[in-house]
């Protein structure tokens, strides 16, 4: 029997290709306050588990001034074999029920003050992976709608176009940027796909690689994209990042980050200072 607090039901499915897809859930009891960069565990009932309901973490990617549903960036796991929630989840139908935990985790939730009490107005970059891209959909809606003046620059690396899911809000959001001034919102957004020379990203002429690879100078001792991005050196100073996807581009993203002072929110100074918080998938 499903606790009446956690009931809930899709009411909207984009698929944006056979296994990626966005799905929005609406409680029945409501959304309680949340934090940007948090997650839930989304339970569906398994048709050929004698419909036990089984549950899983998923980032939520809609922002918490949004009252009126959870937003989710899901892949279908299918090898070696069909998981057991997402292959439900592809199967599910607007009106299908579902069940929501409360938000919860503080690994990539947006760092508001430094160790020495003084806001942080560092500058955002947001790293994501595939579907780790999610936490920062949440960033970067909630930061638009508080109208922070921090500046952000979100980096999103997919194997191919089509999985840079956000694409269109991303774009909307530097475009409003561009269009209102630096000093009103200051948002970047550049994607790149680790796989350019297959047929399906032939039409595809921006950044390639890895999505870590953004921080990694052409040349030696030349700036990096990111820094020729955001016009500056990176320092610990001036950067914070965030960073979501596999443990391989979160290890990419230090092997650059370490050697230059940064650390991580696991690995703090004894002061609690940190410029890195992430959450990994594998
Ligand atoms: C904090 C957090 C946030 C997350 N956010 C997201 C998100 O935003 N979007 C997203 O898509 N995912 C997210 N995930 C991952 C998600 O929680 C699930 O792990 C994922 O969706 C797979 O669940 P599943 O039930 O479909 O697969 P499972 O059934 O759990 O299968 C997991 C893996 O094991 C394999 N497997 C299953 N059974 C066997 C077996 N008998 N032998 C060998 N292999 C087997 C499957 O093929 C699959 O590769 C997040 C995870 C965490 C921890
Ligand atoms: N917070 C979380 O824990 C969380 C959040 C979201 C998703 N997930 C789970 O993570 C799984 C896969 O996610 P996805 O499908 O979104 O990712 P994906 O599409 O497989 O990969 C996204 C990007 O990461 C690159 N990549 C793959 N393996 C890598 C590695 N070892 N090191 C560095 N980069 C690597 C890919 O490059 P190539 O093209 O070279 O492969 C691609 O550019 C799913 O099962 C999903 O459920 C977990």
């Amino acid at each position: 029997m499903v606790a009446a607090a956690n009931k809930a039901k899709i009411s909207y499915v984009q698929l944006l290709k056979e296994d990626l897809a966005i799905f929005r859930i609406v409680p029945e009891n409501g959304i309680p306050d949340y934090k940007a960069g948090q997650f839930l565990t989304l339970g569906i009932s398994v048709a050929n588990e004698g419909y036990k309901t089984v549950r899983r973490a998923y980032s939520i990617a809609s922002h918490p001034e949004n009252r009126e549903y959870y937003e989710f960036v899901l892949r279908w796991v299918r090898k070696p074999l069909p998981g057991r929630v997402t292959t439900q989840m592809f199967y599910a139908s607007e009106g299908d029920e579902v069940t929501v935990g409360n938000p919860t985790g503080n690994a990539l939730t947006i760092n508001e003050t430094l160790p020495d009490g003084r806001p942080d107005e560092r500058r955002i970059v947001c790293i994501g992976g595939g579907t780790g891209i999610a936490p920062f959909v949440s960033f970067a809606k909630h930061l638009h709608t508080i109208g922070d003046k921090r500046e952000v620059v979100v980096l999103h690396g997919a194997s191919y176009q089509d999985e840079l899911s956000y694409r269109t809000l991303f774009t909307d959001l530097e475009t409003d940027s561009l269009d209102r001034g630096k000093d009103k919102w200051n948002f970047r957004y550049r994607g790149c796909v680790s796989r350019p020379q297959e047929w399906f990203n032939r039409s595809w002429n921006g950044p390639t690689g890895r999505v870590e690879n953004f921080l990694k100078a052409k040349v030696k001792g030349e700036m990096s994209p990111l820094e020729q991005l955001v016009g500056e050196k990176i320092t610990k100073e001036n950067t914070s990042f965030y960073i979501c996807g596999w443990q391989g581009t979160i290890d990419g993203v230090m092997e650059t980050l370490s050697p230059m002072g940064f650390k991580t929110f696991h690995d703090q100074r004894e002061d609690g200072s940190f410029e890195v918080k992430y959450e990994s998938y594998g």
